[in-house]
């Protein structure tokens, strides 16, 4: 590792617990997507095997969102790239309502699941169902919404990772380095 001197406007990166339930929590959320929109197409076996799988990375992102909002909230974050003030608002807006999709689109599924009558199947353990399945047309919009919702945080997650890639390649900043590896976090030349 060379000793170049930090560029003036480098800022301090994401500590690593940050980093690293960032980069969990969105692998999670990608997994779950796919499988929610795959259920249908697995062979009639391995459906059961697909939902379950689909529901553990759905309630893991759910745990691992208040552990991140704890560390989000007793830590300091370091501070945003130096943007237009509309920009800086538009980032700040975008990962507030991130962080409520998170929370919205797994909430809904777990409602959903419970009012289907569906137990919960961990592998190691499981839990019977908490109440009788309710008539498919009463939960039907509970479905459509928590289907609608995923569709907004995956758009959303898209335009946030279009966001990155803007910054690293065409403003070529460090926004991007900041959440990824130390390693990969060479001080920038003047
Ligand atoms: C970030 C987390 C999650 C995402 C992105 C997600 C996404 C989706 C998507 C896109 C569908 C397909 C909707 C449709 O075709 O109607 C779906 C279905 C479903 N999800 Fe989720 N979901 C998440 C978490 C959860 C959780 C935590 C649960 C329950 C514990 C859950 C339970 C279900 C159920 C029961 C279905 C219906 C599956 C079927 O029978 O076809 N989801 N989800
Ligand atoms: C489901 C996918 C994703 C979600 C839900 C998500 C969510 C978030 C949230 C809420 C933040 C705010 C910081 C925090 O509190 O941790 C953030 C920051 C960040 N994310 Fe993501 N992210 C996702 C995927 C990605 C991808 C694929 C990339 C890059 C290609 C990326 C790059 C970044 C960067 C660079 C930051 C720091 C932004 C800054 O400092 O202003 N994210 N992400």
């Amino acid at each position: 590792m060379t000793d170049l001197p930090l560029h003036p406007a480098a800022r301090a990166s994401y500590d690593a617990v940050s980093r690293r339930l960032h980069w969990f929590m969105a692998a999670l959320i990608a997994l779950a997507f796919v499988l929610g929109l795959t259920i249908d197409a697995f062979p009639k076996d391995w459906k059961p095997v697909a939902l379950e799988t689909h529901k553990i990375a759905g309630i893991a992102a759910l745990l691992l969102l208040i552990v991140r909002f704890g560390w989000r909230l007793t830590h300091r974050m370091p501070a945003q790239a130096e943007s237009p003030a509309v920009l800086a608002l538009a980032a700040r807006a975008g990962h507030a309502a991130l962080y409520v999709l998170m929370l919205i689109v797994p909430v809904i599924g777990l409602i959903y699941a419970i009012r289907r009558g569906q137990g919960f199947d961990f592998g190691l353990f499981s839990l019977p169902p908490l109440q009788a399945p309710e008539p498919r047309a009463v939960i039907r919009p509970l479905r459509e919404r928590h289907e609608w919702a995923a569709y907004a945080l995956i758009a959303l997650a898209g335009l946030h990772t279009l966001a990155a890639l803007w910054h690293h390649f065409v403003r070529k900043d460090d926004t991007l380095q900041r959440m990824l590896p130390e390693a990969t976090q060479r001080p920038l030349k003047g």
